[in-house]
């Protein structure tokens, strides 16, 4: 790492919406859809308060990482997590996925789902490395857009 010191995990709050959705923008791996829009994401922080988070290094602006997580009260939901090549394996998606974790945990959530692109293979092989089942073969996923928006 070039940086001096290592990125502060910080909860996620809708002003860091710009910086979120530009780290999206330039991540291989993940897809920026219109529901990570500014209205959208504030709603999600709103409903699921205190899940979220993002790493913001003390010497420079804008964020490096972030891990988000929601429930719909039964089962939770883990979405965009990402670190910048320049932090990566340092720790910081264990540490934002462990706090995202004990969020959910402390809400009364038991089981946590993730989904991510058939062909993110170096993602699929860090979820492995971090102990998250991959074989849901019984479960075939279906989805409905209700508006006309091929990226809803
Ligand atoms: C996947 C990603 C989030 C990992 O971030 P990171 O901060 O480098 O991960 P960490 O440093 O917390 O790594 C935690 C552990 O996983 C290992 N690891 C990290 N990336 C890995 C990979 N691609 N494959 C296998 N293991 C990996 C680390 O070596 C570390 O192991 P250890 O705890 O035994 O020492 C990052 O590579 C990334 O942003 N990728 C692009 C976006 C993406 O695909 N996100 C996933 C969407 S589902």
């Amino acid at each position: 790492m070039n940086h001096q010191s290592m990125p502060d995990i910080q909860p996620m709050t809708p002003d860091d919406h710009a910086d979120f959705a530009a780290m999206m923008l330039r991540t291989p791996g993940v897809v920026l859809r219109t529901a990570d829009g500014y209205a959208a994401t504030q709603r999600y922080l709103e409903r699921n308060a205190g899940l979220s988070f993002v790493a913001r290094p003390a010497e420079g602006k804008g964020i490096v990482g972030c891990a988000m997580a929601g429930h719909d009260g039964r089962r939770g939901y883990l979405q965009h997590v990402m670190v910048d090549p320049d932090y990566r394996h340092l720790g910081l998606a264990k540490t934002m996925v462990e706090r995202c974790l004990a969020a959910l945990l402390d809400a009364g959530i038991e089981k946590v789902h993730l989904d991510t692109l058939a062909d993110n293979h170096q993602a699929h092989r860090f979820w492995r490395h971090l102990g998250w089942a991959d074989r849901r073969d019984e479960i075939v996923k279906f989805s409905r857009v209700l508006v006309e928006d091929d990226n809803a």
